[in-house]
């Protein structure tokens, strides 16, 4: 039997592929024969070194710096990418938690917060999906073929009282997918969010300050450990193959068990 989840040549981009999960959805992907796959950062040095990563295990990469908050900046990735490499199939949108210049430690109580710390949250984990579907659906109508993961929060599940705003642009990210799959499944194309807890990544380094901290917030979990990028990107590497093409319109939490539903 072959591999199913051999991702047969298909190119794919992942937002916020510099660190964290996006870097190792990249190399994933990369393992698992991908077309081109296109490392999008905000920081062009990031985006640079995870591509060479990429490069290193035999595929190709493309590293594409740009701010997905910006409509115009992602329109241009896109018509740049599709002008080397044609169009994208699979589509990761994983730039997140605190935007690109702040820590999500940085957050403050709901209540003595304005909408300049809104937009943060806002920009990079709601405008920021909504930007790069709007720039891949398209093609991907065209082709009839298309894979788009967005990755999520438990916060946008179960809300987290300290990332109120963060919690509602997660929750508002997987409503906005839901309704997408439905308006693209006429285009054989699937549309579903996997929903993080507690991941170990360079972003949220902060949080998790000393050994005590870590300990009182991993009571929360089943399984007692934050989890992995590998974790992350193993789901969304299997939703991303063919042998996710009956799975649409759903929110896939990844979590330890953080939190649990029926
Ligand atoms: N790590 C966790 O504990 C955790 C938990 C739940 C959900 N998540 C979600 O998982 C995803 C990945 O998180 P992570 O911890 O690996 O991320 P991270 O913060 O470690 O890295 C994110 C990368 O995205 C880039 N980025 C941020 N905003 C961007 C923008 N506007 N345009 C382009 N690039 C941008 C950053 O430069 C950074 O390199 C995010 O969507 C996050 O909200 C993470």
């Amino acid at each position: 039997m072959g591999d199913i989840l051999d991702l047969k040549g298909r190119n794919a981009l992942v937002t916020g592929a510099g660190q964290g999960v996006g870097r190792q959805v990249a190399l994933q992907f990369a393992a698992h024969n991908a077309g081109v796959v296109v490392v999008n950062d905000f920081y062009a040095e990031r985006a640079q070194a995870v591509a060479a990563e990429v490069q290193a295990l035999g595929a190709r990469a493309i590293a594409a710096p740009c701010d997905v908050t910006d409509y115009d900046a992602v329109q241009r990735m896109f018509t740049d990418i599709s002008a080397q490499i044609g169009a994208i199939d699979l589509l990761v949108n994983n730039a997140g938690n605190a935007g690109p210049t702040q820590s999500p430690a940085e957050s403050k109580p709901f209540w003595e917060t304005g909408p300049q710390e809104w937009s943060n949250w806002m920009g990079t984990n709601f405008y920021g999906v909504l930007n790069c579907c709007r720039a891949a659906t398209p093609g991907m109508m065209a082709r009839k073929y298309g894979r788009i993961i967005t990755v999520i929060s438990d916060a946008g599940r179960v809300g987290e009282p300290h990332l109120a705003v963060y919690s509602g642009a997660k929750a508002g990210a997987a409503g906005f997918m839901r309704a997408l799959a439905k308006a693209v499944g006429r285009g054989q194309i699937t549309a579903n969010c996997v929903a993080l807890a507690g991941v170990n990544t360079p972003g949220v380094a902060d949080l998790m300050p000393d050994a005590e901290h870590i300990k009182q917030m991993l009571k929360a979990y089943v399984i007692r450990r934050f989890g992995e990028p590998d974790d992350a990107a193993n789901m969304i590497l299997f939703l991303a193959s063919d042998a996710a093409s009956w799975i649409t319109a759903q929110t896939y939490p990844v979590n330890g068990g953080y939190s649990v539903s029926s």
